[in-house]
């Protein structure tokens, strides 16, 4: 059985898809903080298989102790956690609470019942603003605001966790850009209020939901003046996740893994992309460089391939089709 904290969201979601198909047990806990239960219920239907779904908290350790107790698990993959950079920043101490505390009391818990594999939603972002790409996982790690400082907090404990105990299997993973939905349409990314992303963005220009697209910056030391990143289908992300369960099984000790895609497009790149795959035309306009954003940032893939066996299949063409397949069938998220 494996248990998923923020399994109802939106990588989660797809990961138990992925784990149903590929015949694992899935238990979820989720305090649908940022997510609904539908998500699971469309799973559930796709797969035609049963999840066991405890609404709460992680830093509740009454409903950890009582679903360790009540199932057998063999290892968890740990999503649950709060993701706004702004939000963060306006909030620090709400971050540091929900993913490192959440985090610590998960921890304990798999102590408690000997259930040491874990599988760790790390980002990106823990590397800050890069010297150079691609970005390999032995960069320095720089975060730039306190969501990130959590991601490199909870690192830090699973690496001294392990490090004191070798029991332990330990994956952090660090996604890059997640974007796409699964290829049904029924589940996908569902934001709540005006998207921070840009994919989620373009896609509710494109349906007429938001009148055009800000792109944050035409003058950044890229071709095109935009900024890049490394876009990767929420389904190979959540394939990645399958593959680093398999590992586990054979090796012990801590790993560190990007998943990404190892190509980098930039803003107007992927509004085309977009457009293509839509048939719209997107109406955008050119405003100032956001905050604290960097201006190329893309992954070196090699390590993937290499220890999980894993890389990405799908491009930049299949995730704007799969997202607006998601966005027609379903114009208000989950609430349809
Ligand atoms: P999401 O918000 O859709 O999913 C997170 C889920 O965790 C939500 O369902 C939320 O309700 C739940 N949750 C939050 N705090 C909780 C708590 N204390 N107890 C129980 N449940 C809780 O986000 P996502 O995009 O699916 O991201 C999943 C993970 O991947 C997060 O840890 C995020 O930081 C990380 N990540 C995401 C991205 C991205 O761009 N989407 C990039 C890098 C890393
Ligand atoms: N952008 C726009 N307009 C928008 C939104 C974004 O031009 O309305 C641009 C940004 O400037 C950037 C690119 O589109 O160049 C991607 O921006 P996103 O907000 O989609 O993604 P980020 O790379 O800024 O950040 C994402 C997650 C972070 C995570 C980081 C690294 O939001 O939580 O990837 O994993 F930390």
């Amino acid at each position: 059985m494996i248990l998923v904290t923020g399994g109802a969201g939106y990588i989660g979601s797809h990961t138990c898809l992925e784990l149903l198909n590929s015949g694992y047990e899935v238990t979820v806990i989720d305090n649908l903080s940022n997510s609904s239960s539908e998500s699971l219920k469309r799973v559930e239907h796709l797969t035609g298989t049963e999840i066991i779904f405890y609404e709460g908290d992680i830093r509740d350790p009454q409903i950890l102790n009582r679903i360790f107790s009540e199932h057998n698990i063999d290892a968890v993959i740990h999503f649950a956690g709060l993701k706004s950079v702004g939000e963060s920043v306006d909030n620090p101490h709400l971050y540091y609470e929900n993913n490192v505390t959440g985090s610590i009391n998960l921890f304990k818990i798999m102590d408690k019942f000997s259930c040491k594999n874990l599988v760790f939603s790390s980002s990106a972002t823990v590397y800050g603003e890069v010297k150079t790409v691609p970005v390999h996982e032995n960069f320095p790690l720089a975060p730039t605001n306190p969501y990130g400082n959590t991601k490199r907090h909870i690192e830090d404990i699973l690496k001294d966790i392990s490090s004191a105990d070798h029991s332990w299997s330990v994956s952090l993973l660090r996604y890059f850009n997640p974007i796409g939905a699964h290829e049904s349409g029924r589940i996908g990314e569902d934001p709540r209020g005006i998207p921070n992303n840009l994919l989620p963005y373009i896609s509710k220009v494109a349906a007429g939901k938001l009148s055009k697209l800000k792109v944050f910056g035409d003058d950044y030391d890229t071709p095109d003046g935009t900024g890049i990143r490394d876009y990767i289908h929420v389904v190979d992300l959540a394939r990645g996740h399958i593959k680093a369960l398999e590992k586990m099984k054979v090796l012990k000790g801590l790993i560190t893994v990007n998943l990404g895609t190892g190509n980098g497009y930039s803003v107007f790149e992927v509004l085309r992309a977009f457009e293509i795959a839509s048939k719209k035309t997107i109406p955008f306009v050119v405003t100032q460089r956001r905050t604290g954003d960097i201006s190329v940032c893309y992954a070196d893939v090699s390590y993937a391939k290499e220890i999980l066996n894993w890389q990405a299949e799908f491009d930049i063409n299949r995730m704007c089709t799969d997202i607006w397949r998601w966005q027609n069938q379903n114009p208000n998220g989950y609430e349809d």
